[in-house]
């Protein structure tokens, strides 16, 4: 039912490599004034720092937004973006400090409001590209794929602001399949059926969330479910398992 452990290794690695490539690449391609490069490095960031999230890795989410905290300037922005700098940089500092998987899934939910947040208030909401959605298949790894997608909308939807962006993603959450797994690991097997339940209702939650707090606040708790199961197993990726 699975790939080869090499297989998946692979196919891990190709994740982890592609998906910030794609964004960086997506994002060259646009001619850019020295502020708006930095708000590429910094949508960079924020990406990779969502994903430390989801695989549960504490050590790497509290690095990157250090260096965030440390790259945020005021340079070449309007002098009325001072209030919203500064929502960010106390959200990538509790990011920075987060001790449990909880508390960093908040602050990163805060971060990405607070991108939003200068955006809408300075009148440039920004068009942010959608990720392809992958193609739904019925294994373990693919249902992951959808479920990163989602997380991926939910979050680019709180960043531009897009309403669309967050429904989208709100959407496939709640409609996902629910699939039951049988394995070999049968903690892992009851975890998973469970998780995938509690995820539809994270979605429907997301779907009726309104205003950036409270889509914050419940995007938070979808990073929190994921990077907590991926610190527990450690399957393909998760702080026990060995460094790429
Ligand atoms: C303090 C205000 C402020 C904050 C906070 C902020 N941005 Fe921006 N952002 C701007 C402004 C202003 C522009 C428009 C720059 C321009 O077009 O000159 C912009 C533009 C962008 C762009 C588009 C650049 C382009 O190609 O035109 C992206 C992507 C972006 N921001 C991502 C982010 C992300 C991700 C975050 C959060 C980590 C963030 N921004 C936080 C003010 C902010
Ligand atoms: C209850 C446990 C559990 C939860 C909750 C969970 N995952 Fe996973 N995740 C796994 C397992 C197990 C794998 C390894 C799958 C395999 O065998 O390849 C995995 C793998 C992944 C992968 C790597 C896929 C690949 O091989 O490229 C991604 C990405 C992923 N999960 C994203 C998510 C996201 C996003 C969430 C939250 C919305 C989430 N997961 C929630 C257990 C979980």
């Amino acid at each position: 039912m699975f790939p080869t452990s090499r297989a998946r290794m692979a196919l891990l690695v190709a994740a982890i490599i592609i998906l910030p490539v794609l964004v960086t690449t997506a994002l060259r391609a646009q001619a850019a004034s020295p502020a708006v490069e930095r708000m590429h490095a910094h949508l960079t960031a924020l990406t990779n720092i969502d994903y430390a999230v989801v695989r549960g890795d504490l050590d790497d989410v509290r690095e990157m937004s250090k260096a965030l905290l440390n790259e945020l300037s005021m340079d070449g922005l309007p002098t009325n973006a001072q209030k919203y700098l500064g929502d960010l940089k106390g959200a990538a500092r509790e990011a920075g400090e987060a001790t449990t998987i909880e508390a960093a899934a908040r602050a990163v939910g805060m971060m990405s409001a607070a991108c939003g947040a200068c955006h809408a208030g300075l009148g440039t909401p920004i068009a942010m590209t959608a990720p392809a959605r992958p193609p739904s298949i019925s294994s373990v790894r693919a249902r992951m794929l959808e479920h990163y997608y989602s997380v991926d909308m939910m979050g680019l939807g709180l960043q531009s602001p897009s309403d669309d962006h967050w429904k989208r993603g709100a959407d496939t959450m709640r409609k996902a399949q629910v699939m039951k797994v049988t394995m070999k690991d049968e903690a892992l097997a009851r975890d998973l059926n469970e998780a995938e339940a509690a995820y539809k209702q994270i979605g429907v939650k997301a779907g009726g969330a309104r205003t950036p707090a409270e889509r914050a606040a419940v995007y938070g708790e979808v990073l929190t479910s994921c990077g907590n199961c991926h610190s527990l197993h450690g399957r393909v990726f998760g702080p026990g398992l060995p460094k790429l």
